[in-house]
C-alpha cells in the first residue's frame, strides 16, 4: 500500500434544454400537480428530444469536468460511465464519450449500477488511485431515462428525467478527498425496479416493444422504505469509518429520487435540513447523473467550500446502494 489519497479535481454538468412540467404530465396520465409535488418533490424534470442521446450530455459534462481540474484529456487513465440508458449495447458509452473527449490514453468502460453507478464508479476510482494502479479517472454519471420512461403509467413516469454529470478525480494531500467509500448491492430485490425486454433473457421483438417491456417497472412503495433504510445504515457506517460524526457534515448531497426520501435519510442521520442539497424539484430522478449534477450545482453556487466535509449516498435498482465522505 502506498499512502496515495483520491480526491475530486473538477466537476461539470449538462442536461437537455426540454423541460417536462407536473402539468405537461397531468395531460398524458391521471395525476396533478399537487400530487407529484406532495408525494416526490418534483415540479419538473428534463427531457431529450428525439434526436440527443446518453453520450452527448456526457461528452459536455465530462470535458468540463476535465477543463475545470486543469487537466489535458490524454491525463484521464480510466473513464467510467454510470449508465442504464446507454447509446447502444456495444461498444460501451464509455468508449464513445472517450473518442469524443479525446482521452486516448484511459480504459473506459460502462458501469450498469443504476441510481448508485456515480458512487460505485467513485470508488472504483478511488481504490486504483490509492493503489497507484492510475492518476487520473473521469467518472460519470449520464442518462437518458425519458426513453425507457413508461408515458401511461402515472407510478413511475412522473419520476424521472435526463442529464448527465461528471467528476474527475487524482492524487490529493493526506486528510483531503474521500476519506472513505463502500458500495452494496443485493440482487434478490430485481423486481423492485427493473426493466425486462431488450436482453438476451426477454428478447426484443415487436411483440415485447408492443408490451412494453423495455419500460421500467417499478414497486415504489416497498423501494422508498428499503432505499431510506439503504442510505440510512450505509451513511452511519462511512461516518464512523472516517472516524467523525453528522455533526460534522458541512454539506449532504443525497441521490435525489424523492424529497420525502431525502428528508427520512437526514432524520435518521440528524443531519439538518439547511445542510441537505435538493434538487429534485427541477431535475426529477435523473439516476446516475444526479449526484454528480448536485454536486457540480454545489460547486458551481459556492455552496461547497475548500475543506467542508460532504457526505453523499445513493439507492437505485438491483437493488444497488453506496456513499462516501469527502473532505473537499
Ligand atoms: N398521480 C396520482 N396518483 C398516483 C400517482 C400519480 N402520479 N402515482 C400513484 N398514484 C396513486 C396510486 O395509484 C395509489 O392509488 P390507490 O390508493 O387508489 O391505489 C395512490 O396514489 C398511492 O400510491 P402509493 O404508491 O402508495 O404512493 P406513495 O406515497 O408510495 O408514492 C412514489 C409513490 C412512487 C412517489 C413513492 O413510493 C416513491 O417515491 N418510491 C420510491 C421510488 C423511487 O425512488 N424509485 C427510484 C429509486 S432510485
Amino acid at each position: 500500500m502506498t499512502n496515495l489519497h483520491a480526491g475530486i479535481l473538477g466537476t461539470g454538468h449538462s442536461y437537455p434544454e426540454g423541460i417536462l412540467t407536473n402539468e405537461d404530465l397531468a395531460k398524458l396520465v391521471d395525476t396533478s400537480d399537487e400530487w407529484i409535488t406532495t408525494r416526490t418533490g418534483i415540479k419538473q424534470r428534463r427531457k431529450a428530444a428525439s434526436d440527443e442521446y446518453t453520450s452527448l450530455f456526457a461528452v459536455r459534462a465530462g470535458r468540463q469536468a476535465i477543463e475545470r481540474a486543469r487537466l489535458d484529456p490524454s491525463d484521464i487513465d480510466l473513464l467510467l460511465c454510470a449508465t442504464v440508458s446507454p447509446d447502444q449495447i456495444l461498444p460501451s458509452t464509455g468508449c464513445i464519450i472517450q473518442a469524443e473527449l479525446g482521452t486516448n490514453n484511459a480504459a473506459a468502460m460502462d458501469i450498469v449500477a443504476a441510481c448508485s453507478g456515480f458512487i460505485y464508479g467513485l470508488t472504483l476510482a478511488d481504490s486504483m488511485i490509492r493503489t497507484g494502479q492510475i492518476r487520473h479517472a473521469l467518472v460519470i454519471g449520464a442518462e437518458v431515462l425519458t426513453q425507457y420512461v413508461d408515458y401511461t403509467d402515472r407510478k413511475t413516469c412522473v419520476l424521472f428525467g435526463d442529464g448527465a454529470g461528471a467528476a474527475v478525480l487524482g492524487p490529493v494531500d493526506a486528510g483531503r478527498g474521500i476519506l472513505s467509500s463502500k458500495i452494496r448491492s443485493d440482487g434478490r430485490y430485481e423486481e423492485q425496479l427493473y426493466s425486462p425486454g431488450g436482453g438476451t433473457r426477454r428478447r426484443p421483438t415487436p411483440e415485447t416493444l408492443a408490451a412494453g417491456d423495455h419500460f421500467f417497472k417499478m414497486k415504489g412503495n416497498e423501494l422508498f422504505k428499503v432505499a431510506v433504510r439503504s442510505m440510512a445504515d450505509i451513511s452511519k457506517e462511512l461516518l464512523e469509518r472516517a472516524r467523525i460524526t453528522a455533526d460534522d457534515i458541512d454539506l449532504f448531497i443525497p441521490h435525489q429520487a424523492n424529497q420525502r426520501i431525502t428528508e427520512a435519510v437526514a432524520d435518521r442521520l440528524h443531519v439538518p435540513l439547511e445542510k441537505v442539497y435538493s434538487n429534485i424539484a427541477v431535475h426529477g430522478n435523473t439516476s446516475s447523473a444526479s449526484i454528480p449534477i448536485a454536486l457540480d450545482e454545489c460547486v458551481e453556487s459556492g455552496r461547497i467550500k475548500a475543506g467542508d466535509l460532504v457526505l453523499m449516498t445513493s439507492f437505485g435498482g438491483g437493488v444497488t446502494w453506496g456513499g462516501a465522505v469527502l473532505r473537499w
